[in-house]
């Protein structure tokens, strides 16, 4: 099929897509999802790997190079490792994402990396054991931690820790954190906090800007930018970058360069907007047309994002992928 590199009507080359493949999660981090976890869907309206594949293959004709896999948690789907191989086996696609709380990490690390993904990115929010269970409601920070050091020894080409920043929670623990980058080859990228329905509970002072961390940490040095969503700065003799991800504060919806698929089969093409375009039951052909469709679809930006005015996606983050 040939590649049709379409564009979007903001002139934003659309390029990524992040894939997620599971709404559940071993985890129930109180900014994402509820404690009681969520009604389970039905086998029979999820993407079967077949149709995942054909979407891949359809996306790429339309210039997609880059897959990120997501969840919920992408680690407990069972044929985790075998969408992994195929996805990163359809031609156009140049890298192989995956973005994971780390919890099944010491026995899958390097059965993903010889699937195929090339890079890994960690949910760690606290290096406080009782605040780590207390954000994730049932995990541990040894696990999370020893996941970090199965992927730092599979050889993924680049692995980064991802922190939601809360105030109150712990920005506290801004140059803990960022120390991370300084400990081990890791860059460590601190995210303002997303409103989305799960997190109401989340008080005002839960929303910090980004600017928090330059003020915490001054002898940040400045990086270049590699392409993504963070600012990147490093601390000095670090080996690894800290990235500054500003969703709310100052969002980066002029770049944007990607779509999202959910595990139900729906092209979203914006994390906040409530459209969806569906490609389940359909041809690879129409497939493309959907993704057509969905990419001159992209809103210019995801529109006014605050405490008091919430994430207009008619589905939670776990559902999304981030
Ligand atoms: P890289 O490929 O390493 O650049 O990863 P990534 O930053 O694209 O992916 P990751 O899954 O690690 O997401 C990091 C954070 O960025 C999460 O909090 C996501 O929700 C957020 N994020 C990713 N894409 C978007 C986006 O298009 N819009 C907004 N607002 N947030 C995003
Ligand atoms: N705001 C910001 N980031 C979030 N994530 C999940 N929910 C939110 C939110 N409300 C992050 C997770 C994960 C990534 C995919 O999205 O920490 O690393
Ligand atoms: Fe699970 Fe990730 Fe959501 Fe936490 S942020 S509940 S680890 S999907």
């Amino acid at each position: 099929m040939e590649r049709c590199g379409v564009k979007d009507n903001f002139g934003r080359e659309i390029t990524y897509l992040r894939i997620s493949v599971t709404e559940r999660c071993n985890l129930r981090c109180r900014y994402c999802m509820p404690e009681e976890g969520i009604c389970k869907m039905d086998h029979a309206q999820m993407l079967s790997q077949e149709e995942l594949v054909m979407a891949v293959r359809a996306a790429a004709a339309c210039g997609i190079n880059k897959v990120r896999i997501t969840g919920g948690e992408p680690l407990v789907k069972k044929n985790i490792l075998s969408i992994c191989e195929s996805v990163a086996a359809v031609p156009g696609i140049r890298e192989v994402c995956l973005t994971t709380n780390a919890m099944l990490l010491p026995g899958m690390a390097q059965q993903l990396r010889n699937a195929g993904v090339g890079r890994i990115n960690i949910s760690l929010d606290t290096l406080d054991p009782e605040k780590y269970q207390w954000i994730t409601r049932r995990g541990t920070l040894r696990e999370a931690l020893a996941g970090l050091d199965a992927a730092l020894r599979a050889g993924f080409s680049k692995v980064k820790i991802n922190s939601v920043l809360i105030g109150g929670f712990n920005d506290d623990e801004i140059p803990a954190l960022a120390s991370l980058s300084k400990d081990r080859p890791v860059d460590v990228r601190f995210i303002e906090l997303m409103p989305m329905s799960e997190n109401l509970a989340f008080g005002k002072n839960a929303y910090i800007s980004y600017k928090r961390v330059l003020e915490v940490l001054p002898e940040l040095e400045e990086m270049p930018a590699d392409g993504g969503v963070a600012k990147l700065y490093r601390l000095p003799d670090a080996q690894g970058n800290i990235g500054l991800i500003s969703p709310i504060s100052a969002h980066f919806c002029g770049t944007c360069n990607r779509l999202r698929l959910t595990s139900d089969g729906r092209i979203k093409p914006c994390l906040h907007s409530a459209e969806e375009y569906p490609v389940k039951g359909l041809s690879e052909e129409e497939m493309k047309k959907q993704f057509e469709v969905a990419i001159l679809g992209k809103p210019e930006w995801h529109g006014e994002l605050s405490r008091e005015i919430r994430s207009r996606a008619a589905r939670s983050m776990n559902q999304i992928g981030g």
